[in-house]
C-alpha cells in the first residue's frame, strides 16, 4: 500500500488548478442509462471512484470510453443486456445505488446490492427506497439486493423527503424524467451536484424546475436524447485546497475555482482571519503572518458548511488561536481524523457528534492512517504545517477524491512525496 510523505516546508505560493466533481459525476454517468442516445461528459475528474462507476455500467452492458486522458467520458447505453448491478462492484462505492432510478425508469426493472456502510456510517438508502415507490415501482429487499420493478414504467407522484439526502434526490430526479406525469421533490437536495445533474438532464431533453431549492418539479417524457455537459467544479477539492495556505501561510490562486459553491465556507475563513478574492481565474486565498483564530463550525446541508469539508477545517483549527468547536450533523461517525491528528500534537476532544479542538502553537510530524477519503487528506493539510515528517499511511482512500494530489501541492512549494508498500 502506498503512503505519502509531507514535511512542513513554510509558506506555499503559486496555483492548484481544481477539478471537476466527483460527486457531480458520479451521478452524472448513470444518467447515461435514461437514454439511448450517446451522453458525453467534459471535465470528467480522473478518480479510481470514476473508474468504479465505469466498470458499473460496463457491467450492465453500457460503453464507457474515455478520452483526453480520461478527462471526457464518452457513454452509450443503447441496448443493456444486464440489469443486475453487482454487489462485489456496489461494495466498493455507494454511490452505484444512483444506478437502480435511471435503469428502472428506462426498463422497467432493476436488481441492485444494497451498498452497506461505511467507515463514516450506516449510510442507509431508505428514502431511496420510498422515493422511488411514490412513483410506483414495486421494491422487494432478497439476499441484500433491491428487487425493483415498474411494469407499466414509472408514474409521477409526490416525494416528500423527511431529510435532506443528496443521493436520493438524483435518484428520484433521475427516474423522474421518464416517469408518466408530473413529480414533485419536497425538501429536495440543493447542492451545486444536483444543479448540475438537473442541466444536464436538460440538455437531454428533461422538463425539470426548481433544481437548487427545495422543490423541484419534474414532468415525464418519454423519451431522452443524448448530450455533451460539463463536470461542475469540485467544491470539496476546492475548499481543501484553499486550506493550504490557511494552514501554512503563503498566497495560492485555486484555478477554476467558484465563489457560489463555497459561499459558507469562505464565511468560515473570513472569520478565522483568512483572505479570500476572486480573480478572473478563479479564487486566491493567502494568509500572511500570524496564527489563524478558532471558529465553530456545524456542518449542514448546501447552503450549510459541508460535511465534507470538516476533517479538513478541523485540521486548520489544530493551528488556530484559541477553542473552535465543530458539530457533525450529517454523519453519525466522522471525526476518525480526530485520533490522528491527536498523534500529530493536536489538542481534541471528542463527545458524540461534537469535537471541540483548542489550537496549539505547531503539530509536530508523526505516523498517521487515513481512515477514509476526507479524513486522508486532512491529515496531509495538518503534515504541510506540521514540524517535521508525516507519514500518511494507506492513501488508497486518497485516490478516489483526489486526481494528482502530490502534484498539486508540489507545485506551490510543499515538501511532499509518494512511496510504496511502506
Ligand atoms: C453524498 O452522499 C456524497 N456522496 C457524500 O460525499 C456527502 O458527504 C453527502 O452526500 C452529504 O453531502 C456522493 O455524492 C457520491 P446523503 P449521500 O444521502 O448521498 C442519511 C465524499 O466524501 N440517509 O445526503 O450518501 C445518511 O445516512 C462523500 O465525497 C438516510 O438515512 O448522502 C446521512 O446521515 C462522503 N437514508 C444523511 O442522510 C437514505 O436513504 C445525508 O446523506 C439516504 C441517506
Amino acid at each position: 500500500m502506498d503512503s505519502i510523505i509531507v514535511t512542513g516546508n513554510g509558506p506555499l505560493k503559486g496555483q492548484i488548478p481544481i477539478a471537476g466533481a466527483k460527486n457531480a459525476c458520479l451521478t452524472l454517468m448513470p444518467a447515461t442509462l435514461l437514454s439511448e442516445e450517446p451522453l458525453t461528459l467534459t471535465n470528467a475528474p480522473r478518480l479510481s471512484d470514476i473508474k468504479t462507476m465505469t466498470t458499473l455500467l460496463q457491467s450492465l452492458g453500457a460503453e464507457v470510453s474515455q478520452l483526453q486522458d480520461g478527462q471526457v467520458l464518452v457513454m452509450s447505453s443503447h441496448a443493456l443486456d444486464n440489469h443486475v448491478a453487482d454487489y462485489d462492484i456496489v461494495r466498493k462505492m455507494r454511490a452505484s445505488i444512483l444506478v437502480l432510478g435511471p435503469m428502472l425508469a428506462r426498463d422497467g426493472h432493476a436488481v441492485v446490492s444494497l451498498p452497506g456502510g461505511c467507515a463514516i456510517g450506516a449510510r442507509p438508502v431508505d428514502l431511496h427506497l420510498k422515493a422511488l415507490e411514490a412513483m410506483g415501482a414495486e421494491l422487494e429487499l432478497k439476499d441484500g439486493y433491491v428487487h425493483a420493478r415498474a411494469p407499466g414504467g414509472l408514474r409521477g407522484g409526490v416525494v416528500d423527503f423527511p431529510i435532506v439526502s443528496v443521493g436520493a434526490t438524483e435518484n428520484a430526479l433521475m427516474a423522474a424524467t421518464l416517469a408518466k406525469g408530473t413529480t414533485v421533490l419536497k425538501n429536495a437536495a440543493r447542492e451545486p451536484e444536483i444543479v448540475d445533474l438537473a442541466q444536464c438532464l436538460r440538455r437531454m431533453g428533461a422538463q425539470i424546475e426548481g433544481e437548487g431549492t427545495h422543490t423541484i418539479t419534474i414532468q415525464g417524457v418519454d423519451r431522452l436524447g443524448g448530450a455533451t455537459h460539463p463536470v461542475v467544479t469540485d467544491r470539496i477539492e476546492l475548499g481543501t485546497y484553499m486550506l493550504a495556505p490557511a494552514i501554512c501561510g503563503g498566497e495560492v490562486e485555486l484555478l477554476g475555482g467558484r465563489i457560489d459553491l463555497v459561499g459558507a465556507f469562505c464565511e468560515k475563513l473570513d472569520a478565522a482571519g483568512v483572505s479570500v478574492e476572486e480573480t478572473a481565474k478563479g479564487l486566491k486565498v493567502s494568509r500572511q503572518n500570524g496564527r489563524v483564530r478558532a471558529v465553530d463550525v456545524v456542518t449542514e446541508p448546501f447552503p450549510g458548511f459541508p460535511t465534507d469539508l470538516q476533517a479538513q477545517m478541523m485540521a486548520l483549527m489544530c493551528t488556530a488561536e484559541g477553542t473552535s468547536v465543530l458539530e457533525e450533523r450529517i454523519f453519525e461517525n466522522r471525526f476518525m481524523h480526530a485520533p490522528e491528528l491527536i498523534r500529530m500534537g493536536a489538542n481534541i476532544e471528542v463527545h458524540g457528534g461534537v469535537a471541540t479542538v483548542t489550537g496549539v502553537d505547531r503539530l509536530k510530524g508523526a505516523p498517521v492512517m487515513a481512515t477514509d477519503l476526507r479524513a486522508s487528506v486532512s491529515l496531509i493539510l495538518a503534515g504541510l504545517a506540521a514540524e517535521g515528517e508525516t507519514i500518511v499511511n494507506r492513501v488508497y482512500h486518497l485516490d478516489r477524491g483526489y486526481e494528482h494530489v502530490v502534484r498539486k501541492l508540489e507545485g506551490v512549494g510543499a515538501k511532499i512525496e509518494r512511496v510504496s508498500d511502506r
